[in-house]
C-alpha cells in the first residue's frame, strides 16, 4: 500500500509541475514604457498609435516617465476618459515622474493627464489580456524553429519550458 501511495504522489507533483510550467505567470512581466522612451508621457505624443503596436498582458507594468512640475497620471474611468474629467478620478499614480502602474486585471485601463493636459491629447487607454501560453504541438520535428509573436520575442524562453513539459508528461505516464 505504501507503494501506491508513494506512486499517487509523485504523481500529483507530476502534475503540479506540468501545470505551473503552464501557467500565465511563467510569462516573464513586460515593462512598457508609455509613449515610448524616457519621458513618453508628454502632449507630443501619440498614444493612439503607440499602443497599437503593443501587447498589454496580466502582470505586465507601466512606465510613466514625466516631468513631474507639469503633468501629472491619473487613472479614471471610461467616460472620464472620453470627456478628459479628472474629477472623481480612481487613482493618483503620480509619484516623482518615474512611475509604475502594475496591471493585474484583464480589462481595459484608463489614464490621463490631470494637468489639463488630456484636452491636446494626453490620455491613454490599455488594454490588458490574460496570457495564454503557445503550445506547441510536442510530437512535431523540433526543426524549422518560427517566432510565434514576433514583437514580444517570446518563443526563445519558450522552447526550454515545452522540453521541461514534455518531460514531466513523460514521468507521469511512466509512474
Ligand atoms: C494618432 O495616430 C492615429 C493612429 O495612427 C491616427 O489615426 C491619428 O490621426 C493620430 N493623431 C494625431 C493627432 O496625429
Ligand atoms: C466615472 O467616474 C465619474 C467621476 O467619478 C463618475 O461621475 C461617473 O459616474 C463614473 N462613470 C461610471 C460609468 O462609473
Ligand atoms: C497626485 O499626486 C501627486 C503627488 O503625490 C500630487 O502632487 C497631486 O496633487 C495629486 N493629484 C491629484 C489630482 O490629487
Ligand atoms: C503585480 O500584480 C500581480 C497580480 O496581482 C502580482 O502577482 C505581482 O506580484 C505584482 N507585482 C509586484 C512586483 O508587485
Amino acid at each position: 500500500m505504501v507503494g501506491s501511495r508513494k506512486r499517487l504522489v509523485l504523481k500529483m507533483v507530476a502534475v503540479m509541475v506540468i501545470m505551473k510550467l503552464l501557467c500565465a505567470e511563467c510569462r516573464d512581466p513586460v515593462l512598457h514604457r508609455v509613449g515610448g522612451g524616457r519621458y513618453g508621457w508628454n502632449p507630443e505624443t501619440n498614444f493612439t498609435e503607440w499602443s497599437i503596436h503593443e501587447h498589454f498582458y496580466v502582470g505586465d507594468w507601466l512606465y510613466f516617465g514625466f516631468d513631474k512640475k507639469t503633468h501629472s497620471v491619473l487613472e479614471v474611468n471610461r467616460s472620464s476618459y472620453e470627456k478628459c474629467i479628472d474629477k472623481g478620478f480612481i487613482s493618483n499614480i503620480t509619484r516623482g515622474g518615474r512611475d509604475v502602474f502594475n496591471l493585474t486585471e484583464a480589462k481595459t485601463y484608463y489614464f490621463l493627464d490631470g494637468r489639463g493636459f488630456c484636452i491636446k491629447g494626453m490620455k491613454v487607454s490599455v488594454l490588458v489580456e490574460e496570457y495564454f501560453p503557445p503550445i506547441r504541438p510536442l510530437s512535431s520535428p523540433p526543426d524549422s524553429p518560427r517566432p510565434l509573436f514576433p514583437n514580444d520575442g517570446f518563443p526563445f524562453h519558450a522552447v526550454p519550458r515545452m522540453t521541461l513539459i514534455a518531460t514531466a508528461l513523460a514521468f507521469s505516464l511512466l509512474l
